[in-house]
């Protein structure tokens, strides 16, 4: 690769059922995490080198972006020897979400991911070999842990064959070949605290040996339910995982509150409704306020008239809907 070139990727979120809570050096998990990649919320990344000095320009939705900027440079820092030919290039990357920043759907998920398949493209330029997916999905988790799970589609899992990089997650029953998200959004602040900071608190937490314990046996527990088609254990244990995320952040040293006082009414009323209506439904959150709803397509029309009769006026924002569909 001796003149300019341009390579344009695009990349979906994940939203996580098993969290990834806890690392260690380089972006190891301490436990294995479990997610549901998204299909209309992902970013789009356009990454051009030209013959030059090494220099990096990172714009994110057409602004120069330096916080970014520095994350990329770190990133790169870390990749293997095979990618040192990029020292001899000038970098340009241009980044675009489809969604906006604070409604709890995980940017740096998207975007290292976007950045792991234009690094594979220009790495055929330079050399003519191919990446396989494994790598693809190391590269990624080098850039942000749970990047590594979005170079897959439908369920995909870290941390349990492997802690290097992601694995789909296969024999998904017909029940939960296509599942739902709708994303309610009950503030747009900034996070209150990186998740970075989440998981370096995770290392002295008291509660840390009870929390690899606990994940490891939430894993077994969800992905049979995934297999045999049991939404009853399923929500179990993804509401048991969300309120333990934050219930970790609660008790750790210092404690941080990430919920809403609107996030606490939407947990109730999924539960009311779920319990009076029989509908499959539950939810999950992020490292933040906003509510993942999860629902089978069997529940559609019963969780629309959730979302009509008892969402609105809680929301700060329209409810994002996305979806997350697995071939295997
Ligand atoms: C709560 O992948 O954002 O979303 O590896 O430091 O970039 P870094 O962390 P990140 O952590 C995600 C935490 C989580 C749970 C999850 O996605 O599994």
């Amino acid at each position: 690769m001796s003149k300019n070139h341009s390579v344009t990727h695009k990349a979906c979120s994940n939203i996580a059922l098993i969290k990834y809570w806890g690392k260690l050096p380089i972006q190891l998990p301490m436990n294995p995490s479990l997610s549901l990649t998204l299909t209309n919320s992902l970013t789009q990344t356009t990454w051009e080198v030209s013959d030059g000095e090494f220099k990096i320009d990172v714009y994110f939705e057409d602004e120069i972006n330096k916080s970014f900027q520095n994350k990329i440079q770190s990133w790169l820092d870390k990749l293997d020897s095979r990618f040192e030919f990029l020292k001899s290039y000038t970098h340009t990357i241009k980044t675009n979400n489809t969604f906006p920043h604070s409604t709890g759907i995980a940017s740096s998920a998207s975007a290292f991911a976007a950045l792991s398949k234009c690094l594979a493209s220009l790495y055929k330029l330079e050399t003519d070999q191919d990446l396989e997916i494994e790598d693809l999905s190391h590269l990624a988790r080098l850039g942000s842990g749970s990047a590594c799970r979005s170079l897959l589609t439908g369920f995909s899992h870290w941390g349990y064959e492997s802690q290097e990089y992601a694995s789909p997650l296969k024999n998904v029953s017909d029940k939960f070949k296509k599942l739902n998200d709708a994303i309610l959004i009950v503030s747009t602040e900034a996070k209150k605290v990186s998740s970075s900071v989440g998981h370096e608190l995770m290392m002295n937490h008291r509660f840390k040996d009870q929390r690899v314990k606990t994940a490891n046996y939430n894993f077994i527990r969800l992905k049979k339910a995934i297999f045999e088609g049991d939404f009853d254990i399923f929500s179990q244990v993804v509401e048991d995982e969300a309120m333990m995320l934050h219930a970790l952040m609660m008790t750790s040293q210092p404690n941080f509150c990430l919920l809403h006082p609107n996030s606490l009414i939407l947990i109730e009323k999924i539960k009311d409704y779920r319990l009076k209506n029989k509908v499959e439904m539950c939810f999950t959150l992020d490292a933040g306020p906003n509510i993942h709803l999860l629902y089978t397509e069997e529940s559609k029309v019963d969780v629309e008239n959730f979302l009509k009769t008892e969402c609105k006026d809680l929301l700060v924002k329209d409810i994002i809907f996305d979806y997350g569909e697995s071939s295997f």
